[in-house]
């Protein structure tokens, strides 16, 4: 490595770095963002700071033991691959921030990566205090469903993060959108319809989603929309990013239907999943900047349940609302957030 990489004092100007391509300086100087809403997001990132340790999982075995048998699978099942989601994300997000040349984008990823170390330690928790947790981690070496949805994920995030193109970082941007934005929903949604069977759980997920939702995704929502406006990225790109998501659509809905296929319970249907993801994939895609592609439907029970339990974690993204007009005053306000 290069000194230059560290201390550069013959860089660029810091309003003039770019997430793709450049020469910063090396300094990391949150007064003067490119753009706003990195700054906006590392506010509301921090501000959104919580511990396992404010869940109460006291009760969680005696609440498990209670569940039915295909109730104890769809519990098992849904943390096993959500916990992957985490592992690999944090792991995905180290090697990205090596792509990304802006150092604000760089230390919001950083703040990321914590919160995703952070959702492996409350699942770790949560499963310690259910009594599963090394069979719930280990259950990809028995489940060939779950092991085939964590191998896809894993090859859709490996595809093009070895690249050093601006089409390939925004390929791989388009990986993560898919990461926060689908392949937590219907695990979410899952534990929500268990609800006060186990409000342990259900507690733990509504922390989690909160970061997945209303920073992790906006975050990536913005990288993606701003390496595109800032190179000059070919038609074919984009229809591969297309394609990434109508995968990442096929993912999700495999197992979602594998599960249902194998452990009903109540208040899930084949349908009522397929219209779910759908209605995700196409509200992912209006963020980035893309046309929707799915057959669109009214918002489903299960978008319902994940939106009623952000609404009730809201009180921190209000002190976020109410104090996010001071922050950021000198960018050049190159996106809206
Ligand atoms: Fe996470
Ligand atoms: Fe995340």
């Amino acid at each position: 490595m290069k000194p230059e990489h560290y201390y550069n004092p013959n860089g660029e100007p810091i309003l003039d770095e770019k997430i793709y391509g450049g020469n910063p300086t090396g300094f990391v100087d949150f007064n003067r963002p490119r753009y706003k809403w990195s700054v906006n997001l590392y506010d509301l990132m921090n501000a959104n700071t919580w511990f396992p340790s404010e869940v109460n999982t006291a009760n969680e075995k005696k609440h498990f033991d209670l569940l039915t048998d295909n109730e104890q699978a769809i519990y098992k099942l849904t943390f096993a691959q959500l916990s992957f989601n985490d592992s690999a994300q944090e792991e995905y997000l180290s090697d990205f921030r090596r792509l990304a040349n802006n150092r604000l984008v760089k230390a919001a990823l950083s703040l990321q990566i914590m919160q995703e170390v952070n959702h492996s330690k409350s699942y770790a928790v949560l499963l310690d205090a259910a009594g599963n947790s090394d069979e719930v981690f280990d259950l990809y070496k028995h489940d060939a469903a779950l092991n085939r949805k964590n191998q896809r994920i894993a090859n859709q995030f490996a595809r093009y993060i070895d690249g050093n193109s601006a089409e390939e970082m925004l390929l791989s941007a388009m990986a993560s959108v898919n990461l926060e934005g689908i392949y937590f929903l219907l695990g979410f949604s899952y534990i929500y319809v268990l609800g006060d069977k186990v409000p342990g759980a259900r507690d733990m997920i509504k922390f989690i989603a909160r970061d997945e939702i209303n920073t992790h995704l906006p975050l990536f929502a913005n990288i993606f929309k701003t390496i595109y406006k800032e190179n000059k990225i070919p038609a074919s790109i984009v229809d591969k990013a297309y394609e990434m998501i109508q995968e990442a659509v096929d993912i999700e809905l495999e197992y979602g239907k594998y599960l249902l296929e194998n452990y009903p319970i109540m208040g899930l249907t084949d349908e009522l999943m397929e219209k779910t993801v759908y209605n995700y994939a196409n509200d992912r895609l209006n963020k980035i900047g893309l046309e929707p592609i799915f057959e669109e439907t009214p918002q489903t029970y299960l978008q319902k349940l994940v939106e009623k339990h952000l609404k009730m974690n809201d009180v921190r993204s209000n002190f976020f609302e109410s104090n996010v007009a001071n922050y950021a005053k000198n960018s050049l306000d190159l996106d809206d957030f």
